[in-house]
């Protein structure tokens, strides 16, 4: 496949996938490709870009997928059509995720539509959030919005199991760390500033030194030892509310669903001025993992941890737009 040579694209599934492109993904890997024939999209993962150290199951690779595939879903209402997705488990071809297709006209809701103006808007935050509570209406919607997808978003309200998870995420940091090749990984998709690459992630969304919020969660290390990374201004010390994305199995569907449920979460969020700080690196050691099921998810398996909250704009991540990605007749 050479996408250089992509034709140039018609309008409905050149929408459809300019949207999708702007889904949130594991050191912005962007672990996914598109082919159209006719009005219909096909989804595929791009297992080259997989984190073979940190996610050698491609779980976090389906996690950003499902966040493509949410938003082909709402790019499509937001043409005012139906939805028409196929999911598409094939053993012969592990990568292929879904089929969507505009149906017959049917105007998007105001909600739909205020959600679909947050996707380029929406960005991964990193650092301590602005102090006060969120609205408890705001934490209902997204519990609901999750739930619509079939998936749990656990408000973490006790503080003693805040402290617990931000330990785990800490431990989780410090054991990765000893990994030379998860360090060499990382480093590859946290490019030096001034280079060409658009993927990965860049020096304008990571703070040099990370804020030190109580209780602390680790920062993932994209500067470490490069000497880039955001000087920050004021500080602000706020943890913001944790919550966890769980689900009742832990296989392909259950990686793609939380997904579609996380950008969904996360566009609804965007609405409000509301943003997420990932702290992944616990569901990447399983032992770790593992105890986070047992203990604080009955025994559900945690997909996604995030701390949400109203961020300094100097630590919201910027992106670069995407190569092209697109194969076929768009
Ligand atoms: C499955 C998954 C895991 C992620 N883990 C982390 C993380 O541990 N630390 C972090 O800073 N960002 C994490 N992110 C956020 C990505 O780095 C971010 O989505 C990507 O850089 C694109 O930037 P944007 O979200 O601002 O568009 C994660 C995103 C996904 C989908």
């Amino acid at each position: 496949m050479d996408r250089a040579d992509t034709p140039e694209r018609g309008k409905g599934a050149h929408v459809l996938v300019d949207a999708a492109v702007w889904a949130p993904s594991a050191h912005d890997t962007r672990p996914w490709w598109f082919d159209t024939e006719g009005e219909t999209v096909t989804l595929h993962a791009d297992t080259d870009r997989r984190l073979d150290v940190a996610d050698p199951q491609g779980r976090e690779m389906l996690i950003g997928c499902g966040a493509a595939l949410f938003t082909l879903r709402l790019a499509v209402r937001r043409l005012g059509r139906r939805l028409d997705v196929r999911m598409a488990p094939d053993p012969d071809r592990p990568g292929l995720i879904a089929d969507v297709t505009p149906g017959p006209p049917q105007p998007a809701t105001d909600e739909e539509r205020r959600m679909y103006d947050q996707i380029k808007r929406r960005r991964t935050h990193r650092g301590g959030f602005r102090a006060g509570a969120l609205p408890v209406g705001l934490l209902q919607a997204l519990r609901a919005h999750a739930c619509a997808e079939h998936v749990s978003l656990r408000i973490v309200a006790d503080p003693r199991v805040r402290i617990a998870l931000a330990a785990l995420s800490e431990a989780a940091e410090q054991v990765q760390q000893m990994d030379p090749a998860y360090v060499a990984e990382v480093a590859r998709w946290a490019p030096a500033p001034g280079g060409e690459r658009l993927d990965g992630v860049h020096e304008p969304g990571c703070p040099r030194d990370p804020d030190h919020i109580d209780p602390d969660f680790a920062g993932r290390d994209f500067a470490r030892g490069q000497g880039w990374g955001l000087v920050g201004g004021e500080r602000r010390e706020a943890t913001g509310v944790v919550v966890l994305l769980t689900t009742t199995g832990d296989g392909r569907a259950d990686w793609i669903r939380a997904g579609e449920a996380l950008q969904r979460v996360l566009l609804r969020a965007a609405e409000d001025d509301v943003s997420a700080a990932f702290h992944t690196q616990v569901l990447e050691v399983p032992e770790l993992r593992e105890f986070l099921r047992t203990r604080f998810c009955d025994g559900t398996y945690p997909q996604m941890i995030m701390r949400l909250g109203v961020a300094q704009e100097e630590f919201d991540g910027v992106r670069s737009p995407t190569a092209d990605v697109a194969d076929g007749d768009l």
